[in-house]
């Protein structure tokens, strides 16, 4: 009798299967009403006195297996949902998390193809500039005190070479290799010394835009903005300020009508209902001769904006800092705007 018992326990240990009906099977066989352990209860009366103990022993421990064996491959079957490729560790884990752009890739190519679709071409500049590219030529001489607007990191052995503070520097080089008609526009890093906040950061990314031609006029420049912000913000009103920067006269800047509807259009917009979105003007006469051309035969319009900025004005994100942690929950979100 006992040796029985044995036998079937053997087996118990050695069962294995992926496969629910068969599991389901065995858990039937074995603990089912009319299944082997049971029967096999049922037939403690027959055995000898002396035998009992050790049969019931037995007979318990059989219980037992059958009992961890069917849990064990209950909850194996539904962890790999009964799929037995999980197993093979050489293989890849599925569902595969598929990877999206930075939220800045996304709206910086949003703002590329607005522009290139009219026409304007791509140039980029270095990020370690000199003096000339970044100030000089850009009608900011030496001791100028609108430098003091860009606080700026310099390259401790050379005061002459810095980290750009502004894609401007782009716009320079540009003009010293092309002639007119000119039309580009340049994306980049740049770089102040700026204390870290919610609303500020030492490193963030601009885009210059620059259009040079003959008789270029400011109706151009504002007719240019407003296609781009009906492209980006849909059908967007904007208006122009007048502002200051040495590389344009007139120089502006420009604000969306953001509106006043809710709390939050309140506190962003300071209560006016209109946001800044980049500053612009009339390329200075100055800087078209700095980079050889004729300012007496062509005239052109510049921008230049923050390409955080303008992101979270897109996305309402109130911290720029997030742009940066490179936290995946904050990235995942903008897998939607590929
Ligand atoms: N360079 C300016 C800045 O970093 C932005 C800017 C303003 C660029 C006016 C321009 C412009 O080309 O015309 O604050």
């Amino acid at each position: 009798m006992i040796e029985e018992v044995k036998k079937h326990l053997k087996e118990v240990n050695s069962f294995s299967s992926k496969d629910a009906e068969e599991i389901e099977k065995f858990r039937i066989s074995y603990a089912g009403k009319k299944g082997i352990l049971n029967e096999l209860f049922a037939a403690f009366r027959a055995v000898p006195n002396e035998e009992k103990k050790a049969y019931g022993q037995e007979l318990n421990t059989l219980k037992t297996a059958v009992s961890n064996k069917v849990k064990f491959l209950q909850s194996e079957f539904k962890d790999t949902g009964g799929n037995s490729l999980i197993k093979d560790p050489s293989r890849t884990p599925f569902p595969l998390e598929t990877g999206n752009r930075h939220p800045l890739s996304v709206v910086k190519n949003r703002i590329i193809d607005i522009f290139t679709q009219i026409g304007f071409t791509i140039s980029e500049g270095p990020e370690i500039e000199d003096d000339w590219h970044n100030f000089t030529a850009l009608n900011l001489p030496e001791h100028h005190p609108a430098r003091d607007m860009q606080d700026t990191f310099f390259i401790q052995t050379d005061p002459d070479i810095l980290l750009r503070t502004h894609t401007s520097s782009v716009q320079v080089r540009y003009m010293e290799k092309n002639q007119p008609p000119i039309r580009t526009i340049s994306p980049g890093r740049v770089f102040r010394n700026e204390a870290i906040s919610a609303r500020s950061h030492c490193i963030f990314h601009q885009i210059e835009g620059l259009y040079i031609a003959k008789e270029v006029s400011f109706a151009d420049l504002k007719q240019t903005l407003q296609y781009f912000t009906n492209a980006l913000f849909g059908n967007s009103k904007i208006r122009m300020r007048p502002s200051y920067f040495p590389f344009t006269e007139p120089s502006a800047e420009v604000d969306i009508y953001w509106g006043l509807e809710t709390e939050t259009d309140y506190r962003i917009t300071k209560g006016t209902g209109w946001l800044e979105i980049m500053g612009c003007g009339m390329v200075d006469p100055n800087v078209l001769e700095n980079c050889g051309i004729d300012p007496e035969q062509y005239s052109g319009y510049a921008f230049g904006m923050c390409i955080e900025r303008i992101a979270m004005l897109l996305y309402q994100i109130s911290d720029i800092r997030l742009f940066f942690e490179n936290d995946v929950r904050f990235l995942k979100q903008f897998k939607a705007t590929l």
